[in-house]
């Protein structure tokens, strides 16, 4: 069984890539600015989150992610630690720290160690430009990046350096360009409002999704699958990055496919907003190449299962305001 260091661990993705780690017996670590279990309890029974081996570490102090690293010595590290779209924007230079600087730290830390560690990283979707600036075509790894934020250049910036530790370093990574992940403990970002649309819903509440264009949905469960397959993989060779592709939806049919479990949001749930600055129709052949294991999950399949999460903690009392 494996130690696997999670960085940014107590997010959205830290979450079910430790329901991931948990059903397969093995040992996580995870790394934040703050444990906050929050996101672990809506999937994790408290036993699991008793055994999750915390410290606070932020990967922006390269000296304390070395030193950190080098205590940890985990056999796979799963780097998620970041900064999202609006906070990018608002604060680009805090932006570049964590996603940029706090990559090279993890990195520079990884090749540190006596025995090289699988590596997996979050890149996004965001390298590229808008659908229009495809012409409106499928993009995917072979496509020129045109990112259209901060966020998006940060990211491309990791992918480069990550090929870069490969050259240089033999150190061998895997990144993935994930749009718009769903599922519960999707909170915060650009593309969490179709998830925080499933909440209101089931509380009764008004929502307005802000956008009203199309993007790719890929469920939370199958995004940790790659994850953790990359991670954990007994053969790793150069650099690759992999766009996640998924489910194309306008936020119309979002809604729409989101009725036929809580009819309530047909009336609650409200679209308004342009297109997404991200191009949506994603082709992924490489991906599903490599990662043949990984169960594909179809939009609808994911809105269900989110839905019954979410009765579950609102029966509990602990199902938060979308
Ligand atoms: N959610 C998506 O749809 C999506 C899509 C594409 C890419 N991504 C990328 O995947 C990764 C994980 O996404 P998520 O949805 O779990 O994000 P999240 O915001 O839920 O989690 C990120 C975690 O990083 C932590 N963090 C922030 N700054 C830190 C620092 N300096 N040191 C240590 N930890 C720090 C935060 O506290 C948070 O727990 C991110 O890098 C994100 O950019 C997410």
């Amino acid at each position: 069984m494996a130690h696997v260091l999670i960085t940014g661990g107590c997010g959205f993705f830290g979450a079910w890539i430790l329901r991931k780690l948990f059903d397969a017996g093995h040992t996580p670590t995870v790394w934040d600015l703050e444990l906050n279990p929050k996101r672990w309890l809506m999937i994790l029974t408290p036993d699991e989150v008793a055994k999750v081996a915390f410290a606070s570490v932020r990967v922006d102090d390269p000296d304390a992610v070395k030193a950190a690293m080098l205590e940890a010595n985990p056999d796979a590290v799963i780097h998620l630690a970041g900064l999202q779209v609006p906070t990018c924007k608002k604060d680009p230079i805090a932006g570049a720290r964590v996603n940029v600087i706090g990559t090279l730290a993890v990195f520079e830390a990884a090749r540190a160690l006596p025995r090289k560690p699988g590596l997996a990283y979050a890149s996004s979707a965001a390298v590229f430009g808008s659908d229009a600036d495809y012409d409106h075509q499928a993009v995917g790894d072979a496509s020129w990046p045109r990112p259209g934020t901060h966020y998006g250049a940060f990211k491309l910036c990791n992918e480069l350096t990550a090929k870069v530790f490969w050259t240089d370093h033999g150190l061998s990574s895997a990144g993935f360009r994930p749009l718009t992940v769903y599922g519960p403990g999707r909170d915060v970002g650009l593309t969490s409002f179709p998830t925080r649309a499933v909440a209101a819903a089931l509380l009764g509440q008004n929502f307005e999704i802000p956008f009203s264009g199309p993007t790719c949905y890929t469920h939370c469960a199958e995004v940790a699958g790659y994850f953790v397959a990359a991670a954990l993989a007994a053969k790793r060779e150069g650099a690759p990055v992999y766009t996640v592709g998924g489910e194309v939806a306008d936020s119309k049919t979002f809604v729409e496919k989101l009725s036929r479990h809580v009819p309530e949001a047909k009336a609650l749930v409200r679209v308004s907003g342009g297109d997404l600055p991200i191009a949506s129709h994603l082709d992924d052949k490489p991906l599903r190449q490599a990662f043949p294991q990984v169960k594909r999950i179809g939009l609808d399949e994911g809105i269900g299962m989110t839905v019954e999460i979410f009765k579950k903690l609102k029966a509990r009392g602990e199902l938060a305001a979308g």
